[in-house]
């Protein structure tokens, strides 16, 4: 088993399930073009977290890592009228590409980017009472993964759904002395969600176009 063909059955299914798609395409062509890293959500976890967020009836979104504004636009169209997504990055260049991204998808009026470190906007957001939020994407630097669930655990209801990227890391994860701070971030961060008593959490392996890695579902219960 391969990368080529996890890539060919990944390219498969999204034919099938994921149809071409203007905004989100032009999106990934603008993202390239200005030189970000090519590490957003796959056009299949697009669709999951779409899905995942109209299931949840999602209104008041959170996401933490912006990038080009792939998985912002994925989200946000998952909204009903009125509903709102607020999403945190610090790198001002892909804060300015996802801005264009967003507004091409006629997402402006939805989607706000703020732009600064994540545990500075954090404490700002509880300030301003803008949760609870009914889905959380964590998808920034994954050091800080066990802080920014704390942060969502706080900014959360019963019933919010928080969705955590990357927690498999081609399997790295599972090596206690990995000199990777991101593994060790994970790795915290795991073993946290998973003596957290106010959430039932589940962690799914994923392969694709991506490689091998994986996704953290956390259902805040209390
Ligand atoms: N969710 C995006 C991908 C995000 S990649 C998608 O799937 O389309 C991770 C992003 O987090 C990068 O843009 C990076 O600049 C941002 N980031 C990293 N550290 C951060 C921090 N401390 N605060 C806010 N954003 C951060
Ligand atoms: C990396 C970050 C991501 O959010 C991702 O989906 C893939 C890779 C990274 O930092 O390497
Ligand atoms: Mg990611």
């Amino acid at each position: 088993m391969s990368r080529e063909l996890w890539t060919s059955v990944d390219d498969y299914v999204t034919e099938l399930f994921v149809p071409p798609d203007k905004a989100l395409a032009s999106a990934l062509k603008a993202s390239r073009a200005a030189g970000l890293p090519g590490i957003q959500v796959t056009p299949s976890e697009g669709k999951l977290l779409f899905m995942l967020a109209k299931m949840n009836h999602a209104r008041n979104i959170l996401e933490i890592g912006t990038l080009g504004g792939y998985s912002a636009i994925w989200l946000g169209r998952a909204l009903p009228k009125g509903g709102k997504l607020i999403t945190l990055e610090f790198d001002a260049k892909h804060a300015d590409v996802a801005r264009k991204n967003i507004e091409r998808a006629g997402l402006s009026k939805v989607v706000e980017i703020r732009l600064g470190k994540a545990m500075d906007t954090l404490p700002r957001l509880a300030k301003e009472k803008a949760g609870p939020f009914d889905l959380f994407f964590i998808d920034a630097d994954k050091p800080n993964n066990t802080n920014y669930f704390n942060w969502a655990l706080k900014l959360s209801r019963p019933g919010s759904l928080i969705i955590v990227d990357n927690v498999v890391r081609s399997g790295a994860v599972i090596d206690p002395k990995s000199k990777d701070e991101s593994v060790q971030g994970v790795r915290k961060f795991n073993k946290a969600m998973a003596a957290e008593p106010r959430v039932m959490a589940v962690e799914i392996q994923t392969v694709g176009s991506k490689g091998y890695d994986g996704m953290a579902f956390a259902l805040v219960t209390s």
